[in-house]
């Protein structure tokens, strides 16, 4: 059975990483959403409410797991008996650090494939940072994310 590692922050999950799973779903047997702490970035949402969010997204299919990690992604492949790792690429210039962390990852763990999808083009200018201010001022995010994102981020800005 194949197994994918979708790693990545995840804060929060936008209508562009649902994009990409879905593609993967197409080609592996299951992907598990791996979510880093990423504390350097200081996330809005805990690692709880992360995993959250994509536990009800795709609730009921059981091909979709959602789990958080810290440390490095190559020991979680190995402890999760995964040799696929799935990134998106958005545009051009995402090349070039998917480029070095697909090459790092190489590095430490040989046997580790990264496989790059690309999103819809409307999803190719979606980040979550974008849609973090955009909400955090009040705008519309309805087309950016899943209605259960969107509620927690209008919950998480309210005044
Ligand atoms: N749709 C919308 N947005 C997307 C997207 C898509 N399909 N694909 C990527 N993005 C955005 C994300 O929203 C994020 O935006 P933000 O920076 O504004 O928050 C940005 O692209 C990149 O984020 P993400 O894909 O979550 O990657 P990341 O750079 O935050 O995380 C890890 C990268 C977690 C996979 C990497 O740091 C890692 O492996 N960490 C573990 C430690 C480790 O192993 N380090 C050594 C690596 S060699």
């Amino acid at each position: 059975m194949a197994k994918a590692l979708y790693p990545g922050t995840f804060d929060p999950i936008t209508l562009g990483h649902i994009d990409i799973i879905d593609r993967a779903l197409h080609l592996f047997d299951e992907v598990t959403v791996a979510i880093a702490t990423s504390a350097a970035k200081k996330p809005i949402f805990t690692l709880e409410e992360r995993i959250e969010h994509i536990d009800k997204i795709f609730e009921g299919n059981k091909k979709v797991k959602a789990i958080g990690f810290t440390g490095l992604v190559v020991d979680l492949a190995k402890e999760q008996e995964s040799n696929i790792l799935i990134r998106g690429l958005r545009a051009v210039s995402d090349f070039e650090y998917e480029f070095q962390l697909a090459n790092m990852n190489r590095a430490m763990s040989p046997d580790l494939e990264s496989v790059f999808l690309t999103p819809k083009a409307k999803f190719s200018f979606l980040s979550s940072t974008l849609v973090r201010e955009i909400a955090s001022m009040g705008g519309k995010i309805e087309s950016f994310v899943d209605p259960i994102v969107m509620n927690a981020l209008q919950e998480k800005f309210k005044k």
